[in-house]
């Protein structure tokens, strides 16, 4: 439906969570063309579960830290390890943006050291999980869509619990720290389509403070 257009504001997802519709929308075409340099760099590579699996959406890193899977498990590795080198540096948009949807989540002073890199094609899909990697679950989570839109999946604190599913749209941003920052999420397949900046893609960046 258009519910979307009408309804702009600040969505509370639960405790310390909220959805923030178009706070990146501004920014979007700068945004991608920083995500460009950044791939050109530490080009998009599908990892490999630690089960062997490889993984449908395709992963890089910008930031001090980088978020890797492989056979040995996940981690956050401050080289990208296929070519050795650091990954490509955050860029300065890009933090003050997730500095500012942190805040506006009630989350001063966050500092991100990490931010992955996702792309989906039509039928990418992320299977349900938590983000417990970093070091320290005090400090949020900012996710920021671009491209085509999505469905994202809000579970709750237990796997079992059954998600929502929420629409996400190009320049939404999502934030989740609190009693929320270890809740199960992921992302729906996603539907055929074509967006005029990203063709029949979608970027998503999640910022971390990984160390
Ligand atoms: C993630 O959980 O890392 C990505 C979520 C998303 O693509 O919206
Ligand atoms: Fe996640």
């Amino acid at each position: 439906m258009t519910q979307a257009l009408f309804d702009l504001g600040p969505t509370m997802l639960g405790p310390g969570a909220v959805l923030l519709p178009g706070f990146a929308l501004d920014d979007a075409p700068a945004l991608l063309a920083e995500v460009e340099a950044i791939t050109a760099q530490a080009p998009l590579r599908q990892m490999l579960t630690p089960g062997g699996q490889t993984m449908s959406v395709a992963m890089s890193n910008c930031g001090a830290l980088g978020w890797v899977s492989d056979r040995r498990g996940y981690r956050y590795d401050p080289l990208d390890p296929d070519s050795g080198r650091p990954w490509p540096a955050m860029p300065p948009l890009l933090l003050r943006l997730a500095q500012a949807a942190a805040r506006e989540a009630g989350f001063a002073d966050f500092q991100p050291d990490a931010c992955l890199v996702n792309r989906y094609r039509p039928g990418d899909r992320l299977s349900l999980h938590q983000d417990r990697n970093e070091r320290d679950f005090g400090r949020p989570i900012v996710s920021v869509s671009l491209g085509l839109p999505a469905v994202f999946l809000w579970g709750g604190l237990r796997r079992a619990d059954r998600p929502r599913r929420l629409p996400l749209a190009h320049g939404d941003v999502v934030v989740w720290g609190g009693p929320s920052r270890l809740v199960y999420h992921g992302v729906l397949p996603l539907a055929e389509g074509s967006h005029p900046l990203t063709g029949a893609e979608r970027i998503n960046l999640t910022l971390r403070r990984a160390g």
